[in-house]
């Protein structure tokens, strides 16, 4: 059986500070919470909260709806490695922006792939960037296989795990969510092969890869073990539409689908590289494209650094290495992003709000 997925998010308040583009995918998922009866004894949960900055603009934008003196449960949830420790200190905030509500929150450090809540006590549950983590480390990349190769190949193989994963999920969350309740979902999905072919590039596999080649360029000059490089397996899936609405269709008896919406969230920075470029001279724009690039490295170790760290570790690198090979490996992948040039800005987020029948 394969070993679960366990490594969060990178530590040291790194994801809060590089997620912007998670943000924009969920404040983009904020209306469909609008027409929801909250009443005014409320348990939202919040699974795969991560460091919290994010989790705070959901629960601040449901806590806005409620009429004062509401109660309001606020649970957070995410694997036992998150660094609850910078959502905690989000807390003050929270509790200080509504002093008219009562609020009681609850960390809860373990896998949303096991029940979490005791059963009928969430009525509105929220996971926004998480469903495409898978719960096993998939196969790693065979020795045989490039890079780009293994890229090409990790859907199809990991879509099984997924569709599996999915089920796991609708399952364990129609037990938690009460009857009547609901499920705000904001799923990573894919490019279709026709939008691949003719306008998009897609980003989450270009940040992925550009690390990664980073990380051959350090292993063919000897600093980084071969088998280090044989160790990426990244625990994620970009799910089809065509799988994500098969896989709800599954619990028909348990949740209706009330409202559906594919939409293109870009990173931030890519609107401001755009601006920059605006009249600007080559000089200029090819600072712009440097920052954008640099942009995007960080937001993608701000995901897998602590995961990299790991596998290296793992292939017997020294301890005391480890942060000198990482700056090395940041700043080679992001002038290999810069020169590969920009472009793939954007995701296929699938937005869905379902209700526990
Ligand atoms: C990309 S972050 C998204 C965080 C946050 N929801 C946001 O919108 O910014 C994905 C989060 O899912 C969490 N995660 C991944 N697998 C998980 C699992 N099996 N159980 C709980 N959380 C998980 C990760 O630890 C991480 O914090």
């Amino acid at each position: 059986m394969p070993q679960c997925n366990s490594i969060a998010m990178a530590g040291g308040n790194t994801y809060n500070e590089n997620c912007q583009q998670q943000t924009d995918v969920l404040t983009a998922a904020l209306p469909l919470f609008d027409d929801i009866d909250l009443g005014t004894n409320v348990t939202i949960a919040d699974y795969g909260c991560s460091q919290g900055s994010n989790s705070m603009i959901m629960m601040q934008h449901v806590l806005n709806r409620l009429p004062p003196s509401s109660a309001a449960s606020l649970i957070f949830e995410d694997l036992p490695s998150n660094e609850f420790s910078s959502l905690i200190k989000l807390l003050p905030q929270l509790y200080g922006s509504n002093p008219s509500l009562k609020i009681y929150t609850s960390l809860i450090p373990r896998s949303f792939y096991e029940p979490v809540v005791a059963p009928g006590t969430v009525d509105v549950g929220f996971a926004s960037c998480t469903l495409h983590w898978l719960k096993r480390m998939p196969m790693p990349k065979p020795s045989n296989e490039t890079v780009l190769e293994y890229y090409a190949k990790r859907p199809d193989r990991n879509a099984p795990a997924a569709k599996e994963d999915l089920r796991e999920f609708l399952t364990l969350r129609g037990d938690e969510i009460k009857r009547g309740g609901y499920l705000v979902i904001s799923c990573i999905g894919c490019f279709t092969d026709e939008e691949l072919a003719h306008e998009y590039k897609d980003a989450t596999i270009i940040r992925h890869r550009v690390v990664f080649r980073a990380a051959e360029q350090l292993a063919n000059e000897g600093k980084i073990p071969l088998k280090a490089m044989e160790k990426i397996n990244i625990p994620i899936h970009d799910r089809s539409e065509d799988d994500f609405l098969s896989g709800i269709r599954e619990f028909s008896d348990t949740w209706v689908m009330e409202k559906y919406e594919r939409k293109l969230i870009s990173h931030p920075a890519y609107y401001r590289f755009l601006k920059a470029c605006q009249g600007a001279d080559e000089t200029k724009k090819a600072a712009a494209a440097k920052e954008y690039a640099g942009i995007m490295v960080d937001w993608i170790l701000a995901v897998i650094g602590d995961m990299v760290k790991v596998w290296w570790l793992e292939s017997g690198v020294e301890a005391k290495r480890i942060d000198g090979l990482y700056q090395e490996l940041t700043t080679v992948a992001k002038d290999l992003l810069w020169k590969e040039g920009p472009g793939g800005a954007e995701m296929p987020i699938l937005y869905t709000r379902l209700r526990r029948l």
